[in-house]
């Protein structure tokens, strides 16, 4: 099977998740995470991600549905393998939908999702969202036995968990490099296209962009907090000058 076309150069996609958080913290309407939206696009980021959470601790359903309304850019729209999740996103039916594992106690998206060992119809919400005219991903760790398995179920795409390389010692990260490069690689072969996303920031983005069929990076937390200091066009801006540049070589 032949790999779908990576782009030159890696989108990015804008997690703007965490101005929701700053937003709720106060409990009033200010930052909005859609006004976060619209100066993402102005900066050139490619699509936004948010995570509309079971128990709405950032993201909450009126603003999903205002990015849908008011955003020009497509929303990747993450969301927990569940029938309350899978209901909203048919009925809104965003550019594509990420499938992430979610405990109810963690502070973000720890691991990938169980996609070899899954307890729910894994195919069966990847088909639903695929009639729906949604593309999906399956944010997995970088493990050929999850990359295999994201193959039988049917995912187009998937988009591997950088956490532990981002969080690794500097020591342990080419291992964990290595990891992904191989999972990508795996990807490639099997004829899924491959993103990446948790907790890159202007240093660990590079060596992921620089990967020759990754397709797009999900960055949320580390942009959100660069842009308390700098504004967030110009931290936009520079996450895209990195990944053009570790494309370039
Ligand atoms: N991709 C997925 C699937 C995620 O769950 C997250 C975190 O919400 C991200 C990317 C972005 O991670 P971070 O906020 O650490 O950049």
């Amino acid at each position: 099977m032949t790999v779908p076309p990576a782009p030159a150069v890696p989108r990015l996609g804008v997690n703007i998740d965490h101005i929701a958080t700053l937003r709720n913290a106060r409990g009033g309407k200010h930052p909005d995470p859609v006004h976060g939206a619209l100066l993402a696009a102005e900066a050139g980021a490619d699509g936004i991600t948010a995570h509309l959470r079971e128990d709405r601790r950032h993201i909450r359903d009126e603003d999903v549905r205002r990015l849908m309304a008011e955003s020009p850019l497509p929303l990747n729209f993450e969301m927990a393998v569940t029938e309350e999740m899978l209901a909203i996103a048919t009925a809104l039916r965003p550019h594509a939908a990420c499938l992430v594992p979610e405990k109810r106690q963690e502070v973000t998206t720890e691991g990938g999702l169980e996609v070899a060992d899954a307890t729910v119809d894994m195919a069966g919400f990847v088909a639903r969202l695929g009639e729906a005219g949604i593309r999906v991903s399956l944010f997995i760790d970088p493990d050929p036995v999850q990359v295999e398995a994201a193959k039988r179920v049917g995912a187009p795409v998937i988009e591997l968990h950088t956490g532990a390389y981002c969080d690794a010692p500097d020591a342990q990260r080419p291992a964990q490099l290595a990891r992904i490069v191989e999972a990508a690689a795996l990807a490639a072969e099997l004829g899924i296209e491959c993103h990446a996303g948790h907790g890159l920031d202007y240093a660990t983005a590079g060596p992921v962009a620089a990967i020759p069929n990754m397709a797009e990076l999900n960055i949320g937390h580390f942009l959100i907090g660069a842009a308390v200091f700098t504004g967030i066009i110009p931290a936009i801006q520079e996450m895209k000058r990195v990944i053009a540049a570790a494309r370039a070589g």
